[in-house]
C-alpha cells in the first residue's frame, strides 16, 4: 500500500516566534529522521519564518492553519497561498471545525481554499466532522458526506494525490472525549468508500485519513492501528514534545 501515514501538529492559536523556536527545536531534535510517518507542525502564521530557520534541513515539515482562496488583493488580515509556499510552507490546514464556528467557514470556502492550495504546490489537510448534536441525531454519514463532495467540487483526481482528509469530531476536539477506535475507524472507511466513489479504488487506497480529536499519548497506538486510520492531527498534545514524540512513535 503507498499509503503514508502523516502525524500532524496543530499549535492553534499558542507560541510566540521565540516558543516556536524552543518548541520546534525540541521536536526536531526528537523527531528528525523518523521514517514511519510523516511529521508536520502546523503553526501561527507569524511564527512560520521561525519554524522554517528552525526545521531547515531536516524531515519535519511546517504546516500553515488556513489560506485565502485569491491570489492577491484587498482582503484584510488574510494570507496567500503564493505567500505561504515562498516562505517554504509544505501543508495546510484547511476547514478546521473552529473557524467553521467561530469564522464562518463553510463547505463552499472549503472548497475554494482547497482549489487554491492545491493550485499553488500547497497539500491540503482537509477538515470534516460532525458535531455531537448531528452524531446524537443519526446523521454523522450524511454530514461527512456533504462535507467531502463540497469540498472537493472540481478537484481532479491528480490533484487528490496532495490531499490529506483529517476527521474530526467536533464534540472530540479539545474536550479529552476521544471517539473510539470503532468509531473512528467506521468514520475513516466511510470517507475512504466516498473517496472511491468519487475518484476510483487507486485514489482511495492512497489518501491519507487522519483522525484528530483528543488523540493523545495513551490512545494513539490503538486509533492509529486501526486499517483505515492513516495518521493524526493532533491538538493539544503537539504543544508537548514528549507527548507529540509518543505519538509519532506509535505508527507502525
Ligand atoms: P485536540 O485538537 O487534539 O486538542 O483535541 C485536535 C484538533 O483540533 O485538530
Amino acid at each position: 500500500m503507498a499509503r503514508k501515514y502523516i502525524i500532524a501538529g496543530n499549535w492553534k492559536m499558542n507560541k510566540t516566534p521565540a516558543e516556536t523556536k524552543a518548541l520546534l527545536s525540541e521536536m526536531v531534535a526528537k523527531n528528525n529522521g523518523k521514517t514511519a510517518c510523516e511529521v508536520v507542525l502546523c503553526v501561527p502564521a507569524i511564527d512560520i519564518p521561525a519554524a522554517i530557520e528552525v526545521t531547515a534541513g531536516t524531515t519535519v515539515k511546517v504546516g500553515a492553519q488556513n489560506v485565502h482562496f485569491k491570489d492577491s488583493g484587498a482582503y484584510t488580515g488574510e494570507i496567500s497561498a503564493q505567500m505561504l509556499r515562498e516562505s517554504g510552507v509544505e501543508y495546510v490546514i484547511i476547514g478546521h471545525s473552529e473557524r467553521r464556528q467561530y469564522f464562518g467557514e463553510t463547505d463552499e470556502t472549503v472548497n475554494l481554499r482547497t482549489a487554491q492550495a492545491l493550485a499553488n504546490g500547497l497539500k491540503a489537510i482537509v477538515c470534516v466532522g460532525e458535531t455531537l448534536a448531528e452524531r446524537k441525531d443519526d446523521i454523522t454519514f450524511e454530514v461527512i458526506g456533504i462535507q467531502i463532495k463540497r469540498a472537493f467540487k472540481g478537484i481532479s483526481a491528480e490533484a487528490m494525490a496532495n490531499v490529506v482528509i483529517a476527521y474530526e469530531p467536533v464534540w472530540a476536539i479539545g474536550t479529552g472525549e476521544t471517539a473510539t477506535n470503532e468509531q473512528a475507524e467506521e468514520v475513516c472507511m466511510f470517507i475512504r468508500g466516498l473517496i472511491a466513489e468519487l475518484y476510483g479504488t487507486d485514489v482511495a487506497n492512497d489518501i491519507t485519513v487522519q483522525y484528530g480529536g483528543s488523540m493523545n499519548a495513551k490512545n494513539a497506538a490503538d486509533l492509529l492501528a486501526m486499517d483505515n486510520i492513516d495518521g493524526g492531527l493532533i491538538g493539544g498534545a503537539s504543544l508537548k514534545s514528549e507527548d507529540f514524540t509518543v505519538i509519532v512513535d506509535s505508527v507502525k
